[in-house]
């Protein structure tokens, strides 16, 4: 019997994820239908319980119910728990549903993937919102020398330093506050590309051997990437990996097989030229 699998979110009628994992139920033979689901603003509870009791076995949840999923789901794994958001919910054997994010995973294993040194380097992360804590733990577990996290509203840059304090070595730095020497990766959590805007990096991040990584995605180089070139970043990558990579996590997750992405990344770019 072909297995139910959805993502809900509002919009969705733009989401890649149903080609995606398609895609990935092809190459690994897995018998599986994933639909896109548009919840009403107000009614994520109620479409996400139909679907569970209508026989769906797991779900990608996203914009804006990843913290709706968070207070929805029986159990949490770690990595939700200190995300703070939950991106995948599975069936389990006893009926509950668990939650997980795969989010921070998927974007370092696409960083290993363009051979992005993260072992004792010195990253900045820019952005405190949800996107940014999402990514902290798995950055921090890739042992980096150190993690600044910058943002606009400095407060709340300060707030998630202290919340991921005890787990690796993070700060909050200010972003009027020059840097002595460039930093070797600057990942991109804000939303400054989607308004056509860059972000708050501060005077000094950026220099010719430091990677830049926007997690939004578009045809060309995204608004924020032009910027860092036009500062002098060696090398700027943008955010379609990372989604393809969260997808293959959360097939993983499901399916207890991983697909290969190579195939998929190179459609989804094509198509995002077309
Ligand atoms: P998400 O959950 O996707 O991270 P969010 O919680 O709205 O979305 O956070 C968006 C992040 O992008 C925040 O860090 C925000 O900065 P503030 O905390 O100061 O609001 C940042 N951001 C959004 N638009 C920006 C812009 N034009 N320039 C700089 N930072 C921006």
């Amino acid at each position: 019997m072909t297995d139910l699998y959805c993502v809900v979110g509002h919009p969705i009628g733009h989401s890649q994820s149903p080609q995606i994992h398609a895609a990935f139920a092809t190459q690994t033979q897995q018998d599986i239908d994933y639909q896109a689901i548009e919840a009403p603003l107000e009614g994520f509870v109620t479409t996400i319980q139909r679907f569970f009791a209508e026989g769906g076995r797991g779900a990608n949840v996203t914009v804006p119910f990843k913290q709706q999923a968070y207070d929805w789901a029986d159990t949490l794994t770690e990595r939700a728990r200190r995300a703070g958001a939950v991106n995948t919910l599975v069936k389990q054997s006893d009926g509950s549903v668990l939650g997980d994010n795969t989010d921070g995973a998927g974007l370092v294993t696409d960083l290993l993937h363009h051979h992005v040194a993260l072992c004792d380097q010195r990253i900045m992360v820019v952005g405190a919102g949800g996107a940014a804590r999402g990514v902290l733990l798995p950055l921090l577990e890739q042992s980096p020398a150190s993690l600044l996290i910058v943002n606009r509203t400095e407060q709340k840059a300060q707030q998630l330093a202290a919340a991921f304090g005890e787990t690796g070595p993070i700060a909050s730095h200010a972003v009027d506050k020059p840097l002595a020497a460039p930093v070797d990766v600057i990942i991109n959590a804000t939303s400054a590309s989607l308004h056509q805007s860059y972000p708050p990096i501060p005077h000094g991040a950026i220099g010719p051997h430091a990677t830049v990584y926007d997690m939004v995605y578009q045809a060309g180089c995204t608004t924020s990437n032009q910027w860092a070139q036009s500062q002098g970043a060696g090398r700027c990558l943008d955010g379609l990996g990372m989604l393809v990579e969260q997808a293959a996590e959360s097939f993983a997750v499901w399916r207890g097989c991983r697909p290969q992405t190579e195939q998929v990344r190179e459609q989804l770019r094509e198509a995002l030229s077309e």
